[in-house]
């Protein structure tokens, strides 16, 4: 294989899960903003759709998968069956890739996900740097990272007893607040720790985060990843959201009934693209919303409650009952929908694109995490950056009117407003001229150049 050129063009591999996505494309329209080149790989499995990207190109990586493999619930058993599967497929497209006839710029660079880890030994045969984007925040990263350590000391696998104990090594985290996983706790231990070490070994890394909005977490992290390490985010606002990455349609009748609300009163609630519900849960959230009398945009994404096709478990006359103060809808433009100005709530499960989205736009949140990284979100959410609350008493109807009543209208919420405003603020400034997401960008770009 010839030595590789310094060139303008990379090449991007999202792990293809919604949460994953979104970032790698954002991240994508922000390397081509500053001139590189943008070749896309995606599975046959979420592939995604070329002609929202015209300005890139895009080669699909045939993962063999079966449908009883597609159809697991577990993400986890997906990644696993995904880096078996597409070692091969891999190697052969970045081998075509690499011998292009040069009609197209060189390859400066790969930037992947750290849980496709086949990527490493495939990227180091050809001697191409590969770069890592990782999706979640620089917090959930030291705790994934502390993972051997936390097993050492008793605080995982959970138990229940434990749960209200502080972790003495994370403050302010608790016992609860740790990412748990569908997948058995010490198959789970094992994968968290590859990863890690895939991390380590790669040629720098890339948070959709800010050094204003992570500053204390960034400090802790450098010294023992000792590779360069790229905060450069809010990524969706470098540019106008014009272009959409969703798997899903986007239903486009949310902007225009929010136009007819009045400024700050709605309520939005979503739970990201993997999160489930049981049926006591969703009927307990139905009333919930019902009670509070707030005009609400609820996203009922299909699978949101397990074992129902959409709507058909909420009780009979409810939605007229509504008498058009609830729009609930499969799918919402989240990030147009969280800039309305007639949003005035975000209740969420915390998955970090949805938390970073809420603070870009100063929407406080009321956090309802259910698994991985959401519950330590959801905790710096709470109690760190006290810019939402959290429904620790469970999701029961009579809790959730009085969380919203709290943020919306008693002097609590008027707290949590004014520090959100400031939060807001002080991240966006970091994407200005002289802003550490501005500064650390044009660190990436003559890093990968350097590469
Ligand atoms: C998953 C994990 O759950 C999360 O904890 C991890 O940090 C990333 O991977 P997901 O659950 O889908 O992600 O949540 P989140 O990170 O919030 O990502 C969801 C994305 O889908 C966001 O970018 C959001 O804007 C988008 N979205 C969601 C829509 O565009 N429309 C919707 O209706 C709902």
């Amino acid at each position: 294989m010839e030595q590789i050129r310094k060139g303008q063009r990379l090449i991007l591999f999202p792990l293809p899960f919604q949460g994953h996505i979104n970032p790698m494309l954002e991240l994508a329209n922000v390397l081509h903003f500053r001139g590189f080149s943008i070749t896309i790989l995606h599975t046959n499995f979420n592939s995604l759709n070329p002609s929202n990207h015209p300005h890139f190109t895009f080669h699909s990586i045939p993962d063999g998968l079966s449908e009883t493999e597609t159809s697991t619930k577990s993400p986890m058993l997906l990644v696993s069956c995904l880096n078996r599967r597409c070692h091969d497929p891999f190697r052969n497209c970045l081998a075509n890739l690499l011998s292009d006839d040069g009609s197209e710029e060189p390859i400066a660079c790969l930037i992947t996900d750290p849980l496709f880890n086949f990527t490493q030994s495939v990227a180091k045969s050809f001697k191409l740097p590969r770069m890592l984007l990782r999706t979640g925040s620089v917090t959930s990263t030291i705790v994934y990272a502390a993972f051997p350590l936390l097993w050492e000391k008793g605080y995982l696998p959970k138990q229940e007893s434990q749960l209200e104990e502080p972790v003495v090594e994370l403050p302010p985290l608790k016992v609860k607040d740790l990412p748990t996983n569908s997948c058995d706790p010490k198959i789970f231990l094992q994968l968290i720790t590859e990863w890690g070490n895939v991390i380590k070994t790669s040629d720098g890394v890339i948070f959709n985060t800010s050094e204003d909005l992570e500053e204390q977490a960034l400090l802790t992290i450098r010294p023992d990843f000792p590779i360069p390490i790229f905060p450069i985010g809010p990524f969706h606002k470098w540019f106008p959201t014009s272009y959409t990455s969703s798997l899903l349609s986007e239903d486009e009748s949310c902007i225009s009934w929010l136009n007819t609300q009045a400024p700050k009163s709605v309520v939005y609630i979503s739970f990201g693209s993997i999160a489930a519900v049981n049926e006591a849960q969703f009927l307990e959230i139905a009333w919930g919303l019902a009670n509070t009398n707030q005009p609400f945009l609820w996203v009922v994404r299909p699978g949101l409650l397990q074992g129902s096709e959409w709507l058909e478990k909420l009780p009979q006359g409810y939605l007229e009952a509504l008498d058009g103060k609830g729009h609930i809808v499969k799918w919402a433009p989240q990030k147009k929908v969280l800039a309305h100005p007639a949003v005035g709530l975000f209740w969420t499960h915390n998955g970090w694109n949805s938390t970073l989205e809420s603070i870009s736009e100063g929407v406080p949140m009321v956090c309802m995490p259910i698994s991985c990284d959401q519950m330590l979100n959801a905790r710096y959410v709470s109690d760190v950056w006290r810019v939402g609350l959290q429904l620790e008493k469970g999701i029961k109807r009579g809790e959730i009117e009085i969380t919203i009543r709290n943020l919306m209208t008693e002097k609590e919420g008027e707290e949590i407003k004014d520090k959100m405003s400031k939060l807001k603020e002080k991240t966006n400034l970091s994407l200005r001229e002289g802003g550490s997401s501005y500064q650390s960008l044009d660190g990436l770009v003559n890093h990968i150049l350097s590469l």
